[in-house]
């Protein structure tokens, strides 16, 4: 099924009006593109909630610094559109750099305190670029619902408080992480591994649940709970953990005593490859692909 792919800003804000003033409600997909099952399930969610869904797909320069992986990151427009129209996405946007950045751009979405958490400790200037872009989508493509996936959970908790903080009129939706069976999540990234790699990049959700399990059999020190995490992280030679910490889901804060919101988050480096992952200690909807239940 082929899909409708436009790269003007100007006629995704006109295409997007127009269905809303037919009463239709529209859903905004925002992606790097080298779509996976993850970004599928986002389009999924969106289809069935939303009368029209645009998905965005823009590699994003801003949010990589030098140095990191932008220049090797995978790209497949082509593939892309083709499992997009399959899923039942409506039009696809996908901007040129130049389009947005043009020479002379020079205004950022800055926020204080949360983007210092977590990744945001180990890649400087990396959610000025998420938040900048993600805030320019919502305005070329003023959705009623955008949808982000729970893997990226400091960035999904960062753009909530945006919308908030600056009267986006936009629902922000924060869909279950997909894994795959033996429970890595799914990531565009996970393309670089190497065999032995992507078999020890399993550790990331290993200590993860490890420590969920730690915690339904009553424990809630978190020191003894990331102690689970790292002992675990530590098995697997090839895994450098970068971070391991337990917070509050929305000051991102960590926390003493680990209650049901608490969420346990990682990044660990498998050579050149920086996987991250986290789950909350109550209930956890998370998908896995080719498990029965
Ligand atoms: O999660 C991503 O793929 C990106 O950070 C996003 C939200 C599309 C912004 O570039």
């Amino acid at each position: 099924m082929s899909i409708r792919c436009e790269q003007s800003p100007d006629e995704v804000s006109r295409v997007v009006r127009c269905w809303q003033r037919g009463g239709g409600s529209v859903g905004l997909v925002p992606t790097m593109g080298a779509l996976h099952e993850g970004h599928l399930s986002l389009v999924r969610a969106s289809v069935a909630e939303c009368e029209r869904t645009v998905v965005s797909i823009f590699l994003n320069p801003t949010q990589f610094s030098p140095g990191e992986d932008l220049e090797r990151y995978p790209r497949r427009l082509e593939e892309d559109c083709r499992v997009l129209g399959e899923a039942g996405a409506d039009l696809v946007f996908c901007p040129a750099e130049q389009t947005m950045y043009p020479p002379g751009f020079c205004t950022y979405v800055v926020q204080e305190g949360l983007p210092e958490r977590l990744c945001g400790a180990f890649r400087p200037g990396h959610f000025r670029g998420v938040l900048t872009v993600v805030m320019k989508l919502f305005q070329v493509a003023p959705a009623q619902r955008a949808y982000f996936g729970r893997k990226d959970f400091q960035q999904s908790v960062l753009i909530r408080r945006m919308a908030e903080d600056l009267n986006v009129p936009v629902e922000v939706r924060v869909m279950p992480t997909v894994r795959e069976k033996d429970g890595l999540a799914m990531s565009s990234r996970n393309e670089y591994l190497t065999a032995e790699q992507r078999r020890q990049a399993v550790c990331l959700y290993e200590a993860l649940a490890a420590a969920r399990r730690l915690f339904r059999k009553g424990e809630r020190s978190s020191e003894r709970l990331l102690g689970k995490m790292r002992e675990v992280v530590a098995g697997f030679p090839a895994a450098r953990a970068q971070y391991v910490e337990i917070v509050d889901p929305d000051t991102l804060q960590p926390v003493r005593q680990v209650g049901e919101d608490s969420v346990g988050a990682l990044a660990v480096c498998l050579g050149e490859v920086r996987l991250i992952d986290n789950m909350p200690f109550g209930e956890c909807p998370d998908i896995f692909l080719g498990r029965d239940s």
